[in-house]
């Protein structure tokens, strides 16, 4: 099979790590990838919303199919002009339509979802005037939880302790301070406990459970300072025991799959379920409709079987139930940032030390190839992923490796799983 991996980040450089490892595949192209992808396949400069562009690669390149790394050609109908092309309707498309990408694309939609399915989660109230937002927050206790309606790059969520800063929070996203994304505004009940992200691969009908992960998200040790696209992940999460995803698996997970065949909705694709465990009961926080960055640099150390054969089976409808291997070991990602980060940082800063690496697996985040020599192009740049027999031995691989790989001004956080101990 020849496969294009849409997308640039840690989470596409990982799938196709793992992608690369199937005898299915003949020969794989990342669109447009990164320094750590092109030692694995062919980089192809052209961006994910660009759908001509994908199309012309997948004609000429002679693709079978198209995996989607991230939410906004998803949400943007990336598959439903692929199934509406007589030239594309036979490529296989990994990744939801328009409709099922909802779940992500629109924090309404998705809560009316779990609502209609009796899915645990934060009660709520959707609001488009400040007239009617001011009486819900009114009836709200602290802290206030506003979420823009739609795709906010990561920044749409606002959670604010005191009322009369949750009224002129609420007053500028309804007045575009995330533009048409937050015309719509979400005001739910906070939910305290500690967070984990659960995937799995879905066809619609039946689903299977892939490794479980938990990030983090702060740049400061000890989950301080301000949010970042994630710092590291560790899996699997010693919490989730059988007893807790048993409740995951039969409350979330199955009512979702059900609600989603119920309304008609196709879904090939990865859903992540964002989770917040509340004194060992799980609420649904959110739904993405791809795959967690950083914990699929996690995740897909541990998934033994094979993963291309896992996609195809996905989107052409015949999953079977439950049919993933999964590796014992616990993996744990420790990402390096650029200096400055997540404020303004330097690029194009040579990266040095890669291949002094032994034991861990890097996944390039922010680099590019600059005349044969890897640069940093973005904020986080590579992630150190590491085997463990447990979660203390796999961090002290990756950090480890972490000493060796230099870039002026690089940081890391030294507590990744801080909290899991
Ligand atoms: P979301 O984009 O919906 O995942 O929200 C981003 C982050 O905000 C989540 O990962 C949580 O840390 C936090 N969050 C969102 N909703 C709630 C809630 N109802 N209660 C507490 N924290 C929340
Ligand atoms: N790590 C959380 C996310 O990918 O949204």
């Amino acid at each position: 099979m020849n496969i294009l991996i849409v997308g640039s980040g840690g989470r596409e450089h990982a799938l196709a790590w793992k992608i690369s490892q199937s005898p299915l595949l003949k020969q794989l192209y990342i669109a447009p990838g990164n320094a750590g992808t092109s030692q694995l396949g062919e980089n192809i400069p052209v961006d994910g919303t660009d759908f001509e562009g994908l199309k012309k690669i997948v004609l000429e390149k002679k693709i079978d199919m198209v995996v989607v790394g991230p939410e906004v050609p998803l949400v943007a109908g990336l598959h439903d002009f692929f199934d509406n092309d007589p030239q594309l309707k036979n490529v296989k498309v990994f990744g939801p339509g328009k409709e099922g990408a909802q779940l992500e694309g629109s924090k309404d939609f998705s809560k009316a979802f779990m609502q209609r399915h009796d899915i645990p989660t934060a009660s709520y109230h959707t609001v488009s005037t400040a007239e009617e937002g001011i009486k819900v927050l009114s009836s709200m206790k602290a802290p206030f939880v506003l979420k823009a309606d739609g795709l906010a790059a990561g920044k749409g969520v606002l959670i604010i302790d005191n009322q009369k800063e949750a009224e002129s929070a609420l007053k500028e996203m309804l007045n575009g301070k995330f533009g048409n994304a937050g015309k719509k505004v979400v005001l739910e009940d906070f939910l305290s406990g500690i967070e984990l992200s659960v995937f799995v691969v879905t066809d619609g009908k039946n689903y299977c459970l892939l490794p479980e992960a938990k990030d983090y998200k702060r740049i400061g040790e000890g989950d301080t300072g301000l949010n970042t696209g994630g710092m590291g992940s560790i899996s699997p999460v010693p919490f989730a025991d059988k007893a807790f995803m048993d409740k995951v698996e039969k409350r979330i997970i199955r009512p979702t799959i059900d609600g989603l065949s119920k309304e008609s909705i196709a879904y090939e694709g990865f859903i992540f379920f964002g989770l917040m465990n509340c004194g060992g009961e799980p609420y649904l926080i959110e739904y993405n409709v791809r795959m967690g960055d950083p914990e699929t640099e996690s995740v897909m150390l541990r998934i033994k079987s094979d993963l291309v054969d896992i996609l195809s089976s996905a989107v052409d409808g015949n999953l079977i139930q439950g049919s993933v291997e999964i590796d014992k070991r616990t993996a744990a990602s420790v990402i390096m940032v650029s200096g400055g980060y997540p404020g303004s940082y330097k690029k194009g800063i040579p990266v040095s030390g890669c291949d002094e690496v032994k034991d861990s697996v890097l996944f390039h985040s922010g680099t590019i190839n600059k005349d044969g020599q890897i640069v940093t192009a973005g904020g986080r740049v590579i992630s150190v992923s590491s085997y463990g027999k447990n979660m203390e031995e796999a961090l002290t691989v990756s950090f480890r490796n972490v000493s060796k790989i230099k870039f002026e001004g690089s940081y890391y956080r030294k507590d990744i799983g801080f909290d899991l101990k």
